[in-house]
């Protein structure tokens, strides 16, 4: 998706994620610096996002889609948060989140009642959005998201799991794939005013 160059200015800088790159430069770590990363991945919790965590999530949900502004999220949020998402299906916001109340990334998810390539005869799970803020990647933050994602869906009686990402977003699919996604289709969307 499109998340810009931005990224580090407006997420960046945490000391656990700071001593993270250390400790793989292997020679700058310090034993406290690898300790305190440790500790942050050893406690990170997922939990249920609520309305309190509206203004992180428009921030994160704006910056993975920026064409709507953090107001224009925050106004879709609302509803979301509050357990009343739009459509009447289910739906809910899981948040990663360090011991010390860090926020670290985000998976939506809900029921949709056909996805492409899945069985049509059973509602689907269906990822609608999916972040984890740039020094938080690669630590396996968004399979434990999912993993979260996908007992929600199991427990509403899912047997399948549906995404989607944009054919330029080689990082998603090379995520997808590693976590067990199969591609079913290819679409081109085309539109024309009238
Ligand atoms: C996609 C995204 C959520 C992945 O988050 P993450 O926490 O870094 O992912 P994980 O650490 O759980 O990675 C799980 C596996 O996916 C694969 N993977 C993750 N990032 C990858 C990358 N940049 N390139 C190739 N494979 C990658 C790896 O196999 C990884 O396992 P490994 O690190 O043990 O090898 C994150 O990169 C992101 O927010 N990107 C911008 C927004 C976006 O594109 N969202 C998805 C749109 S649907």
């Amino acid at each position: 998706m499109n998340a810009g160059d931005s990224e580090h200015n407006l997420f960046g800088g945490n000391h656990y994620a700071t001593g993270f790159r250390a400790a793989s430069r292997r020679r700058a770590v310090t034993p406290m610096s690898l300790k305190l990363y440790n500790d942050a991945m050893k406690d990170l919790g997922i939990r249920v996002a609520e309305p309190r965590d509206i203004r992180e999530l428009a921030a994160m949900r704006h910056h993975l889609w920026p064409a709507a502004s953090a107001a224009e999220h925050t106004r879709d949020l609302t509803p979301l948060l509050s357990g009343n998402p739009k459509g009447n299906l289910p739906a809910v916001v899981f948040l990663a989140e360090t011991s010390e109340g860090r926020i670290t990334g985000f998976i939506e998810v809900g029921s949709r009642s056909h996805a492409d390539g899945c069985d049509p005869a059973m509602p689907v799970g269906f990822i609608e959005g999916w972040f984890v803020k740039p020094d938080w990647r690669r630590k396996g933050i968004a399979a434990r998201l999912l993993a979260e994602a996908e007992q929600w869906a199991r427990n509403l009686g899912c047997r399948e799991m549906a995404s989607d990402t944009w054919i330029n977003n080689l990082e998603s699919q090379e995520v997808h794939a590693a976590l067990g996604f199969e591609v079913v289709d290819r679409c081109v969307h085309y539109r024309k005013s009238l």
